[in-house]
């Protein structure tokens, strides 16, 4: 919320709009008022009206560490993306999970003001589902709306073959990730789950979710921190405890999935006969990115077909292929 108002007061110095400019440095006052900083809220006050010096301290900040990077091989750890087109009406999720992201959200503007009932805003997540539906994605529309960076991690790459590297790595992160403000993602933390056949032993990988599970509780950063994955079953109950909050993103339902579809081909020319309920009916099963595939090939047939607009044959096409191609993955998978 403060850095919003910052924002807004820049912008109004940069418009040359002093009625504005004085608004939002008054409702700032207030802000600390409530926040019951009555001395610096009087400071403040001083300094608008009383053409008189603030007393400032100059405020040294640390240089900003390069990215880490793998001591064995030397690619970078992690990656850093901006995002700020994203909104949470562009994140198709059921009432529960739209709710708890607003309340992470909320908090984290209004954490100073709970910062002075000695209450903490939510701070490590952990965002659990099937592939495909969202989670990923949350991180960007959360990113997008608090305006911070993206610090993400992709779990695997700081699984080193080297003993003992992998611990060195995630303490890097950590150690990166300790200073400054941003949203991390460890994304793919289903580690355990997905290596459990592979020659990582599975003592090796335990160790290492161990390992960051106890980083995650000694992090006193100011970072919101989401860990994804796709494999929850697999994680001891013991994690769900290091997290102040569990959000949980289910497979679209019927209603769901016309609405996605509705979504993905909001700005696309369409035939009247097409029959979203239709296409949602036969998608039973599949995630939301499964249907966004889907409306994008039905979308290149009718391109490349030289169609004024996007048929029903186009989505039945794109559907029935898709559903093919996973009947296909399916078998694959048995054998
Ligand atoms: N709930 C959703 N609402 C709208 N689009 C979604 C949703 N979930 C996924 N998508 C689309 O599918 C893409 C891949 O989803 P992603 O967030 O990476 O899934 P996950 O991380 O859960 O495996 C997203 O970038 C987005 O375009
Ligand atoms: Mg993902």
């Amino acid at each position: 919320m403060t850095s919003e108002l910052i924002k807004q007061l820049f912008l109004s110095f940069n418009n040359k709009d002093e009625d504005l400019f004085l608004q939002i440095a008054k409702e700032y006052i207030e802000k600390e008022k409530r926040k019951k900083n009555s001395v610096f809220a009087k400071e403040l006050e001083e300094s608008l009206f009383n053409k008189r010096q603030p007393n400032t301290k100059e405020r040294r900040f640390k240089n900003e560490l390069p990215i880490p990077r793998d001591s064995e091989k030397g690619f970078p750890l992690l990656e850093i993306h901006n995002f700020d087109s994203y909104s949470l009406d562009d994140l198709v999720v059921n009432e529960e999970v739209k709710s708890q992201l607003e309340q992470i959200i909320t908090e984290f503007k209004d954490s100073d003001i709970l910062a002075t009932y000695n209450l903490k805003y939510k701070k490590k997540i952990l965002l659990c589902g099937r592939p495909g539906t969202g989670k990923t994605y949350s991180a960007q529309v959360i990113s997008s709306i608090i305006h911070l960076p993206l610090i993400y991690i992709r779990f695997d790459s700081i699984i080193s073959s080297y003993l003992g590297e992998t611990a060195t790595n995630l303490r890097k992160v950590f150690d990166y990730i300790e200073q400054g403000m941003s949203i991390i993602l460890f994304d793919e933390f289903d580690i355990i789950g997905k290596n459990r056949d592979d020659n990582h032993e599975h003592g090796e990988i335990k160790r290492v979710v161990n390992n960051f599970l106890q980083m995650l509780d000694n992090y006193k950063g100011n970072s919101i921190i989401l860990a994804a994955t796709n494999h929850q079953y697999m994680l001891d109950p013991a994690i769900w405890r290091r997290f102040d909050d569990v959000i949980y993103y289910d497979l679209p339902n019927l209603k769901t999935r016309e609405l996605i579809f509705f979504n993905y081909l909001r700005s696309i020319k369409k035939d009247d006969n097409l029959d979203l309920k239709l296409a949602s009916k036969q998608t039973d099963g599949l995630s939301p990115s499964d249907i966004k595939m889907i409306v994008e090939e039905a979308i290149k047939l009718s391109i490349i077909n030289s169609q004024n607009s996007l048929s029903m044959n186009n989505l039945d096409e794109a559907i029935n292929k898709f559903l093919r191609r996973e009947k296909v993955k399916n078998n694959q998978m048995k054998r």
